[in-house]
């Protein structure tokens, strides 16, 4: 199992540049299901999540190809419907080909997503939403089955809470469903809106996006389209953080600071120094460290749930009291006691942590428990005295591009290696 050996204390200087949105990537390749004719992806990121959701589309009978920094993906057989088991276990978003399936094919057989170590996660929502556009959704032997042999309609449709997934799932099968649909309590993730551009210029009618209220218009089919994939906000805003723990000037390129405005606001009134661009993040060598700082997890524009891990490796280092409260999801602290071995001093109640800084790290050996919290891991280690070894990078290597070649090119001492298989 791969490894990163990080020896701390090294400072990162230069410029660092972001890769494509998974979380945008996923549902612009799930969309790819809407239509037969082919669509060119530019700059989706080369990470795991994005090679599981290609071997997805692969079973339902498409093909993708990279060529120069664009991926083609052409139709093939268009009758699979099946997506099984042993992918979607490895990831839930998966699940974004049931809305595309159902709505295109008339019908969808998705493994259930099990538990996930950030908490229950379940898809109640879509399956209601689905469900109200006149698909008929059952459980048989671990999946869930959704047939709709006479087309979807549109419905007016209010999530309980706002999901993600949920809205990029109903926005895709409502494209196509005949009639109008009200979508209303969505997410206003620039993910979403994302998601919005390309369905539009595949030819679907949708206005809305970005609030929480979205209208689609179903159209009789959609075309290929030519996308380009926004840039990882959150792989920004690690890296962002990363600048402030240990920048001696870094500038951080081909991002959008404005899907960062919530982030940004919460550090600059810590102290944290930087100027932005349309498309980059500049941060000087901070002269005096952060004072501490209050966080709370919110859905878009509020500070995002997938940056909470990796700013309470930065609360660590912020002189005084800090606390992050998690209003997202459940159990998404499981970073806590990995910080705690390398020396921080955190405690939990219940959704609320409190980080007293500034600490002494010192390097050990910790393991990764889920996608950011690994990269909050490297965060530390990058801080820490001495030799910091994090296990199970497999979790990282799932939304973060060439993480470790990022960071060494800053000046990190960071290595992968593969103790081999009895370590
Ligand atoms: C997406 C992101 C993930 C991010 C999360 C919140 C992708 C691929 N993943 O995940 O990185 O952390 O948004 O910003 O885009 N819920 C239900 N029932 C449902 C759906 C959701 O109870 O049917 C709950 C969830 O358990 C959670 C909350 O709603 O507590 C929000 O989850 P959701 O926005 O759906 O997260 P994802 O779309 O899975």
């Amino acid at each position: 199992m791969e490894k990163f050996r990080i020896f701390g204390g090294a400072r990162l200087a230069g410029t660092v540049t972001i890769s494509g949105a998974k979380n945008a990537a996923l549902p612009c390749l799930a969309a790819t299901l809407l239509t037969a004719e082919p669509v060119y992806l530019l700059g989706l990121p080369r990470v795991r999540d994005i090679l599981t959701m290609e071997k997805v589309l692969a079973i339902l009978g498409e093909h993708c190809e990279h060529q120069n920094g664009t991926t083609t993906v052409v139709m093939g057989r268009a009758t699979e419907t099946h997506a099984p088991y042993e992918l979607v276990r490895t990831m839930r978003a998966s699940v974004l080909v049931l809305g595309p399936l159902v709505a295109a094919r008339q019908r969808a057989r998705v493994a259930l997503p099990g538990g996930c170590a950030i908490g229950a996660r379940p898809i109640d929502f879509h399956l209601a939403a689905l469900a109200q556009l006149g698909a008929d959704i059952r459980l048989e032997h671990g999946d869930v089955v959704a047939e709709a042999p006479n087309g979807l309609r549109g419905a007016e449709i209010t999530f309980p809470k706002v999901t993600v997934t949920g809205t990029e799932n109903l926005l895709m099968a409502a494209s196509l469903a005949v009639g109008r649909t009200v979508l209303r309590g969505c997410a206003r993730e620039p993910e979403v809106c994302d998601l919005a551009a390309m369905l539009q210029a595949m030819g679907a009618r949708i206005s809305g996006a970005g609030t929480d209220t979205i209208e689609v218009e179903g159209v009789g089919e959609l075309g290929g389209c030519t996308h380009r994939v926004i840039p990882d906000r959150i792989e920004a805003g690690t890296y962002l953080m990363a600048a402030l723990l240990l920048g001696d000037g870094v500038r951080i390129e081909g991002c959008v600071p404005a899907h960062l405005a919530a982030v940004l606001e919460l550090l600059a009134a810590a102290g944290a120094t930087f100027t932005t661009e349309e498309h980059a993040l500049v941060v000087p060598r901070q002269d005096r460290p952060l004072s501490g700082f209050s966080l709370t997890t919110r859905e878009y524009p509020g500070f995002p749930t997938d940056l909470q891990a990796q700013a309470m490796a930065l609360a660590t280092q912020a002189q005084g009291r800090s606390e992050v409260v998690e209003t997202i999801f459940e159990n998404r602290f499981h970073h806590v006691l990995e910080l705690k071995r390398l020396g921080a001093e955190i405690t939990v109640e219940g959704h609320r942590a409190i980080v007293q800084g500034p600490r002494r790290l010192q390097g050990t050996t910790v393991m990764a428990s889920d996608l950011r919290a690994s990269a909050a891991l490297v965060l530390a280690g990058l801080v820490a005295e001495g030799e910091t070894i994090v296990d199970r990078i497999y979790h990282l290597d799932r939304g973060y591009e060439a993480m470790e070649a990022k960071l060494a090119r800053l000046g990190a001492r960071i290595a992968r290696f593969n103790p081999g298989p009895f370590v």
